[in-house]
C-alpha cells in the first residue's frame, strides 16, 4: 500500500515534532528502586519504523499510559510483557488508532510512522489500520469463505484490477502464512469451519493480504494448543523478513523464543526495553528482575 494514500494531499505532515523522553536512561547498572518507572535501556534504534514520543493514555480520569516513547524498528519481532492491567493492550492499540473506538479514551504524545504523524487529524484511519495490521487474541473470521476472508481488505482498498490479480492476492497472503497448503482445495468453505490454529493463520493472512508494514498481534497464541502455536511461532519468525511485528504475550517464554527485543511494562510504564537475549538473562531494572523471576504478577 502506498504510504502517501494517507493523507489527502499525498504529502507527508512537516514540522512534526519528535521528543525525547527525558525519563531515557542509559544507565548499565541494575536500577535497584522499585519506585522508579523510568525506562532502562535504549528505546530508540537507527531509522525506526514507527517512532513513539511521550505516549500517554487516559481513559476518562484514570490514566493507563504514561509517558511512554519506544521505536518499533524494521523487521524486527518486539515482545510486549508485563502483568495483567499494565497498559500492554491499549498502548499497542495506540499504534494503529484502534483506542480511537473507545469511548472516552484519550491519547497524547506522538506517533510517526514512515515521517508521518498518524494521531494528525488529515489521516485516514481505513488505510492505516491496514498499514498497521492487527491481530486478536481469539482468531476472528468474517463469517465468509476462507477465500472472502482474503479478498475482502484487498477488495475495499482497491488493491486488484481484476479477479485474476485478487487471486493471486489470496494465494500469495494464504501461502505467507503457511495455510495454502491446508485449504487451497476449499477456498468456498466457512472461515469458521477451519480449527483455531488455521482460524488464526487465516487472520494473519488477512491482515498481510493489505499488503502492511507493521502487524500487531495481542496474544495471538492464547486460544491455541502448543502445536497450532508453534506453526505461529514458525509464522511469525517468517514474516519478520517482510514486517516489523509488534507481539504483546503473557508467556515469557513466547517472548524469547520470537522476539528480537522486550520490553516491560509495569503499571502503565515503561519499564525496561533490551535486547531479548540480555533482558531475559540480565535485566537491568529491579521490577523486570522480579518479575522474571516469577516475583510480581
Ligand atoms: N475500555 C477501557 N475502559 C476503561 N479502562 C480500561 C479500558 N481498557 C483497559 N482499561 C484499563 O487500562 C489499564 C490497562 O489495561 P490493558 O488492557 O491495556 O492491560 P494489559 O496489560 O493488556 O492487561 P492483560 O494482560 O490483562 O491483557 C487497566 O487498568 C484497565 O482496567
Ligand atoms: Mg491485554
Amino acid at each position: 500500500m502506498n504510504v502517501a494514500a494517507f493523507l489527502p494531499d499525498n504529502k507527508a505532515i512537516a514540522g512534526v515534532k519528535v521528543h525525547l523522553n527525558e525519563n531515557y536512561n542509559s544507565n548499565k547498572e541494575l536500577v535497584s528502586s522499585d519506585k522508579d518507572y523510568s525506562t532502562t535501556g535504549n528505546p530508540f534504534v537507527e531509522s525506526p519504523r514507527m517512532a513513539c514520543r511521550g505516549v500517554s493514555v487516559d481513559y476518562s480520569a484514570k490514566r493507563a499510559v504514561f509517558n511512554v516513547s519506544l521505536d518499533i524498528a524494521r523487521n524486527e519481532v518486539i515482545a510486549m510483557i508485563g502483568p495483567s492491567g499494565c497498559g500492554k493492550s491499549t498502548f499497542l492499540r495506540c499504534l494503529n488508532r484502534m483506542n480511537d473506538t473507545i469511548p472516552g479514551c484519550r491519547v497524547s504524545g506522538s506517533i510517526i510512522l514512515d515521517g508521518m504523524d498518524i494521531y494528525d487529524r488529515r489521516v485516514d484511519v481505513v488505510p492505516l489500520r491496514a498499514m498497521v495490521g492487527m491481530v486478536f487474541q481469539k482468531p476472528n473470521p468474517f463469517p465468509k469463505s476462507i477465500y472472502d476472508n482474503i479478498a475482502y481488505g484487498p477488495r475495499i482498498h482497491g488493491l486488484a484490477d481484476s479477479r485474476s490479480e485478487l487471486d493471486a492476492i489470496v494465494e500469495d497472503s494464504l501461502k505467507k502464512a503457511g495455510l495454502w497448503d491446508e485449504v487451497k482445495d476449499q477456498l468456498d468453505k466457512p472461515g469458521t469451519m477451519l480449527s483455531g490454529g488455521q482460524q488464526q493463520r487465516l487472520c494473519i493472512a488477512r491482515t498481510i493480504a493489505v499488503s502492511p508494514e507493521v502487524i500487531l498481534m495481542d496474544e495471538p497464541c492464547s486460544a491455541l494448543d502448543p502445536i497450532a502455536t508453534a506453526r505461529v511461532e514458525e509464522l511469525i519468525e517468517e514474516l519478520r523478513h517482510n514486517y516489523s511485528i509488534v507481539i504483546v504475550t503473557h508467556s515469557m517464554q513466547q517472548a524469547a523464543r520470537v522476539s528480537q527485543r522486550t520490553a516491560y511494562f509495569h503499571m502503565g510504564w515503561l519499564v525496561e526495553v533490551g535486547e531479548t537475549d540480555q533482558f531475559f538473562t540480565n535485566p537491568r531494572h529491579k521490577l523486570t528482575e522480579n518479575y522474571i523471576t516469577g516475583r510480581f504478577g
